[in-house]
């Protein structure tokens, strides 16, 4: 019997799962180091963007290019991609979105419609479209995620496992063959014909961080260790508005889609100085724009204001989000809320190919953990919830195709040595908060650099377990900034703030072995 060990059960994992028993009888393992809802995916807001044959145009902004095009998608996600985007990853992200939107449809998904009948779409920044699918308003994720998690648990086919742990991969004659997983206390291998990483993010990086806890980048210092390449690491995306409160709660960026503004401590709108797209930039510039105006003008914090869309407004639309700022003490309709950027999402990843083949035959990787090259140097926004449909229905293809010959790529080795001194998670997470995150420059990057090669984490628990994977994770991270010597996209070095042509190959790392 043919099996394959899942590793995630956000979009990425549960999709591809699906998509395998769709296409196979392979028999499907999902493993979840929490509960199967624990996930970034669960969290997400916004929605996902998608091109979709023959639907109407909804939303209060000014329509982009009427009408809607797949190629204007494309166009879109390059420039956000900052010159750094594989071209055709990228094309094939945003050409075989309106197939994976139907067949989440089938699976019982129910997207917001207009009073026509039609989907409701909204924009976000850099958008030229209003073509962002929503769910409950802002609550686009948990709609996704929910009839995906009751397909996965109906398959007699797909045995999902909580709260177990993928401490590491099992290699064997060149090729993954499991992984180690600890469940209950215990540690045992799961041997498995494929293997897909499906893990997500690394807000855990970071002080400040927009995701779940779940999210430490266990499958990219997992993939390391296994041999696999990783690519891009430099690339960090940080949120512009995380509402600047315990726990940094998201505030949507689709609020800025349907018109709200950002403002500083004067109160004078601030964003026109940085982009003539102002609040509706690409992610990274707003970010950047804020840190910088904030190193300026002085203060820890600017404002959204959301007041002129009206309070009837507000909770019809962003039901989720109301719920949110009142229990933090806002009033959003009457009052600014105070923002700050946070990490929120990892561009770079465990190197794969547009199979979510990575350099090791029989790993796979899907959704955020991959580095297919789709994002480039910065995501456009709501393409993460596409690219685990459209990369995972394509890694499920050739799971079962098991297509031939696996893909080789060129990378840097790289030895990595771990420190005498016990790390503290949130000593770390201050280290690459200082040093490695909106603004870098070169100093600050051998400060961190070598404090973070001080440190290590080697005790079983898995918090334990994955803090090593984050000082791992942050290591790497630091050694692709420090190695950058350009600015693009997300990654931005004050002592060399311009892009550079001849600078701009993608850094590929592979441990020495
Ligand atoms: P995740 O959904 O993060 O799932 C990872 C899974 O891996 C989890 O089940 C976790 O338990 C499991 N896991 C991790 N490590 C291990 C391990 N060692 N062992 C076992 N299991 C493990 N994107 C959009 O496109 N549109 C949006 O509107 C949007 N809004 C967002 C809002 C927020 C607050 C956040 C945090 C992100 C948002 N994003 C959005 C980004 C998007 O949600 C994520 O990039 C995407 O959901 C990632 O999906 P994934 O399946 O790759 O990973
Ligand atoms: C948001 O709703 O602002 C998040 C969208 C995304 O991360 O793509």
């Amino acid at each position: 019997m043919t099996t394959a060990l899942v590793i995630g059960s956000g979009i990425a994992g549960l999709y591809t799962a699906l998509e395998l028993r769709r296409r196979s009888d392979i028999q499907v393992t999902v493993l979840a180091k929490g509960a199967l809802a624990q996930s970034n995916t669960w969290y997400a807001q916004g929605g996902i963007a998608a091109v979709l044959p023959g639907r109407d145009q909804v939303g209060q902004l000014p329509p982009g290019p009427d009408p809607d095009s797949i190629e204007s998608h494309v166009t879109d996600t390059l420039a956000a991609g900052a010159g750094h985007s594989d071209g055709r990853a990228a094309r094939i992200l945003c050409s075989e979105a309106s197939a994976q939107i139907g067949r989440l449809v089938d699976l019982g998904t129910l997207f917001d419609r207009a009073p026509d009948g039609g989907f409701a779409v909204g924009r976000e920044a850099a958008h030229t479209a209003a073509r962002i699918l929503h769910i409950g308003g802002d609550a686009t994720g948990a709609g996704i995620a929910a009839p995906l998690i009751r397909a996965a648990q109906a398959d007699p086919g797909i045995s999902v496992w909580e709260h177990a742990f993928a401490a590491d991969l099992v290699r064997e004659n060149g090729k993954v063959s499991g992984a180690v997983v600890v469940r209950d206390g215990h540690q045992r291998v799961v041997s498995a014909d494929s293997v897909v990483l499906a893990t997500g993010g690394a807000g855990g990086l970071f002080a400040h961080s927009t995701n779940p806890s779940v999210a430490t980048g266990d499958g990219v210092a997992a993939a390391w260790r296994a041999g696999a390449a990783v690519a891009d690491l430099e690339f960090f995306q940080f949120h512009p508005t995380a509402l600047n409160v315990a726990g940094h709660p998201l505030i949507s960026e689709a609020v800025r889609g349907e018109g709200a503004v950002l403002r500083d401590a004067s109160g004078r709108r601030f964003m026109a100085d940085y982009h003539p797209a102002g609040e509706l930039a690409p992610r990274d510039v707003v970010s950047r724009s804020i840190a910088l105006h904030l190193a300026r003008t002085g203060g820890e914090e600017v404002f959204l204001d959301a007041t002129k869309l009206g309070a009837d407004f507000l909770i019809r639309r962003f039901p989720t989000l109301n719920a949110v700022t009142a229990q933090a003490g806002f009033d959003w309709a009457r009052n600014p809320l105070p923002v700050v950027p946070a990490a929120h999402y990892w561009m770079g990843g465990v190197w794969t190919d547009t199979a979510g083949r990575t350099s090791v035959p029989g790993l796979y990787g899907v959704g955020e953990v991959a580095r297919t090259g789709v994002h480039g140097a910065n995501r456009l926004a709501s393409n993460s919830l596409l690219e685990g449909l459209v990369f995972g229905a394509r890694a499920a293809e050739a799971i079962v195709a098991e297509r031939a010959p696996w893909p080789t790529v060129d990378a840097d080795t790289l030895s990595l040595a771990p420190g005498p001194v016990r790390a503290a998670r949130a000593d770390m997470q201050r280290v690459m908060s200082d040093h490695v995150s909106i603004l870098r420059e070169d100093a600050g990057l051998r400060i961190a650099s070598k404090q973070l090669a001080e440190w290590h984490s080697n005790g079983s628990s898995v918090a334990e377990r994955e803090t090593a994977n984050l000082l791992l994770g942050s290591r790497l991270l630091a050694a692709s900034a420090l190695a950058r010597t350009e600015s693009r996209g997300a990654h931005y070095r004050a002592d060399f703030p311009g892009t550079s042509a001849r600078k701009g190959s993608p850094i590929i790392l592979r441990r020495a072995l």
